[in-house]
């Protein structure tokens, strides 16, 4: 399907993440030249005119990118509807602009409702734009929504039955940015495309992986949100269990949506469950106290605007996860993300085995083990550790790394992601996005989690702004004979 003539509507079209992010995507792709026919509908509460909102659109755009060519002609294509999400009347007008919008355009009815709000208004919003007739087009119709998916289990549940009252399942585009990032669509390349990688793979030559996600922020503005969300929810339901998922799926038979997802949920399915007593074996939540990070002394997380004085929600987590299947069973993939750490960093890094025997002392030292490194960002590339000969008189081994940086994109967080998403998403295809069930096994395993961890209140803070987080997380590695690598200080070079 590569029609790419589209009415775009997006919900919450004077907030932060249209703002920020899908504007400046969505210019990218006019730039390039990716957009055929569009147009773009800004809907929300604010009463504007639709040239205030052109302005507001062109300020993000420079924001974001700089002043840029035929902005005025980008803009020529958004119009702008003030609207409350309750009200039919409101549909009713959104519909009657629509429509006019569409013919005007010969956009053929095909339509794309980006939802970039709060979650409590995704299941109305949807209902409404079928009761009200807004989805009722003869192009196609998809809904693109943004995390987080429900709070839990029970909720995702809820809200995937009232979404799915307007929209079918291959209709909606569930966001993760994380699945936009290059270096993660990069996993199945470097894993599926080189034959000495692949036959690797497994328990038998892979020792552990360890997925990192390490934030130098805080939690800003969002304390409400995230005081009822916390790392757990926030990071590892989504982003890094999207991650192992594609560092432990089977290769697909094919590179479809359909193929890609089936594996991906198999290995949700063989994740081993944890609960109860098991939790604090397995897993280590902690909160930020105050630090340094970037010279500057910034305050505790319980002292952040609009959160609880004694908070129990955390801000850090570390996780032991294993997959309870043929080619990973022993192989534990340890995860960990935070804000307030070290360094802003994703960073992949398989630890494959110690060869059988050493011949080669390094001086006084064991060789050091093979790790194929994947830099996620902010740079992005990849890293294979060997040992090699040092140059010189003895067969002394030392460790050498061999490099590929991506040139050009080292963008964090960037439009980039998104607008590679949007694209996906007008060409309709969802590999990218998450499918419910992987939602729904995720939330099944995070749920056991923090479960015990509401029922438990934990003594916090326990890390200093500006640390790799609290001692347990080490604990959680050494106890199992390994030690985070220290990814903060791993770069690949980026060729210039
Ligand atoms: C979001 C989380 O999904 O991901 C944020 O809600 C987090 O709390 C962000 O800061 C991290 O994304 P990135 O792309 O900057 O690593």
């Amino acid at each position: 399907d590569q029609n790419l003539s589209s009415l775009i509507m997006i919900f919450g079209a004077t907030g932060d993440l249209s703002k920020r992010k899908l504007f400046p995507s969505l210019y990218r792709l006019y730039e390039r030249g990716r957009l055929d026919k569009f147009a773009v509908i800004g809907i929300a509460r604010t009463q504007q005119s639709h040239e205030k909102f052109k302005q507001s659109v062109k300020d993000s755009v420079t924001a974001s990118l700089g002043e840029k060519p035929n902005l005025d002609e980008f803009v020529s294509h958004f119009y702008y509807q003030s609207h409350d999400v309750a009200d039919s009347n409101s549909y009713a007008a959104l519909k009657k602009l629509a429509d006019e919008i569409d013919g005007h355009y010969g956009l053929e009815g095909n339509r794309i409702f980006y939802l970039a709000m709060a979650p409590e208004f995704f299941g109305p919003i949807a209902l409404h734009l079928k009761s009200d007739g807004l989805t009722d087009v003869k192009g196609y119709k998809r809904l693109v929504i943004e995390k987080p998916f429900g709070h839990d289990l029970e909720s995702a549940m809820e809200l995937n039955k009232q979404i799915r009252t307007a929209f079918s399942e291959n209709e909606i585009y569930r966001i993760d940015h994380y699945l936009g990032k290059e270096m993660v669509r990069n996993i199945e390349v470097i894993r599926f495309a080189n034959a000495i990688f692949e036959p690797l793979w497994n328990n038998r030559y892979i020792s552990n992986i360890q997925v990192t996600s390490s934030e130098t922020l805080g939690v800003e503005e969002r304390g409400r949100y995230y005081e009822s969300s916390g790392a757990l929810r926030d990071m590892v339901q989504n982003h890094m269990m999207q991650m192992v998922a594609l560092l432990a799926m089977e290769p697909p038979i094919k590179l479809t949506t359909d193929e890609i997802r089936s594996e991906k949920v198999r290995v949700f399915r063989a994740l081993r469950s944890v609960e109860g007593e098991q939790v604090k074996e397995y897993f280590v939540r902690g909160q930020y106290g105050e630090g340094t990070i970037s010279e500057k002394s910034v305050p505790r997380y319980r002292d952040e605007p609009n959160v609880d004085q004694g908070s129990n929600t955390e801000t850090f987590v570390a996780g032991k996860i294993m997959i309870d299947n043929f080619r990973w069973a022993g192989v534990p993939f340890y995860i960990r993300t935070g804000k307030r750490m070290t360094s802003k960093t994703t960073k992949i890094v398989v630890q494959f085995k110690d060869i059988p025997m050493n011949l080669y002392y390094q001086t006084e030292k064991m060789l050091n083990p093979n790790l194929l490194v994947i830099h996620v960002q902010p740079e992005e590339g990849i890293t294979l550790h060997l040992n090699a000969k040092k140059a010189g008189g003895h067969l002394e081994a030392q460790e050498v790394k061999l490099s590929f940086a991506n040139t050009g994109i080292h963008a964090m967080n960037t439009p980039e992601g998104y607008e590679k998403l949007l694209y996906d998403c007008m060409r309709g295809d969802a590999t990218n996005f998450t499918h419910w069930d992987e939602v729904a096994y995720s939330w099944a395993f995070v749920d056991k989690i923090s479960k015990v961890w509401e029922n438990q209140k934990a003594e916090y803070p326990n890390y200093e702004s500006g640390s790799m987080g609290p001692k347990a997380a080490d604990e959680l590695l050494e106890k199992d004979g390994f030690f985070w690598w220290p990814v903060s200080d791993m770069y690949v070079d980026i060729c210039k």
